[in-house]
């Protein structure tokens, strides 16, 4: 099967010296997995730094969070739709993130399917974290589904984003316990926990191109 570079970034790291990958990250809520993202590249442990954070929705706690860590930020509406962007939208936010120089994006709880225009603009290098072991419980709220079906573990997953609903190459996976005295709100903290280490980390891996993918596989280099 052919193999497929995730990352020519590598290649671009050692040619120009430090400059470092800009990153745009999109959220819809209070932006704690933005704030993992961009502590750790403040700290050197993602070679990138987040060029811009956009959200759909006005007031956002991660909009305020970056704008507090100095970063620009701006809410872009998402036009008519609930669970995706008006076509004119996804243009407007391809068009911001290309003009701060985005080569990659993190999706960091971005409540809206992103379709052709966004995923062509940025071919393999949009990537999402998902709150339970995919496949089970895409969508919405995936930390109560597992709650509801009884499991007794679910995760985190960090994927690739195509054109399904949370159906891309997994890039990481971590299972977290389901604790019988848990609630919604304790599972879902828990696994917060595991988002804010799991998903720099596979960051760091895939923009440093140090994974390739193999059909649906996502593998370390040899
Ligand atoms: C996170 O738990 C993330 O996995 C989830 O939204 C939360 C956002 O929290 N994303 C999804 O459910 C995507 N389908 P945050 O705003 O604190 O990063």
């Amino acid at each position: 099967m052919r193999a497929v570079r995730l990352s020519e970034n590598r290649f671009k790291t050692m040619d120009e010296g430090s400059k470092k990958i800009r990153l745009g990250v999109l959220g819809s809520g209070k932006g704690s997995n933005f704030a993992a993202i961009a502590d750790a590249c403040a700290a050197g442990s993602v070679p990138a730094e987040v060029a811009l954070v956009l959200s759909d929705v006005e007031g956002a706690g991660i909009l305020e969070k970056a704008k507090a860590r100095g970063i620009e930020a701006r809410c872009l509406p998402p036009g008519r739709y609930r669970t995706r962007l008006e076509e004119a939208a996804e243009r407007a936010y391809v068009e911001a993130l290309q003009a701060a120089g985005v080569e990659w994006v993190a999706l960091a709880g971005f409540m809206r399917i992103l379709h052709r225009t966004f995923l062509e603009a940025f071919p393999g290098r949009v990537v999402n974290i998902h709150p339970s072991l995919l496949p089970a419980f895409p969508g919405l709220e995936a930390w109560r589904q597992a709650l509801e079906y009884g499991v007794k573990v679910t995760g985190v997953t960090v994927h690739l984003v195509d054109q399904g609903v949370d159906t891309g190459p997994i890039v990481a996976q971590e299972a977290v316990r389901v604790e019988d005295e848990d609630t919604p709100e304790t599972l879902h903290a828990r696994i917060q926990e595991v988002e804010h280490r799991l998903y720099p980390a596979a960051l760091a891996d895939l923009i440093s191109g140090r994974l390739e993918i193999r059909g649906r596989r996502v593998v370390r280099r040899g």
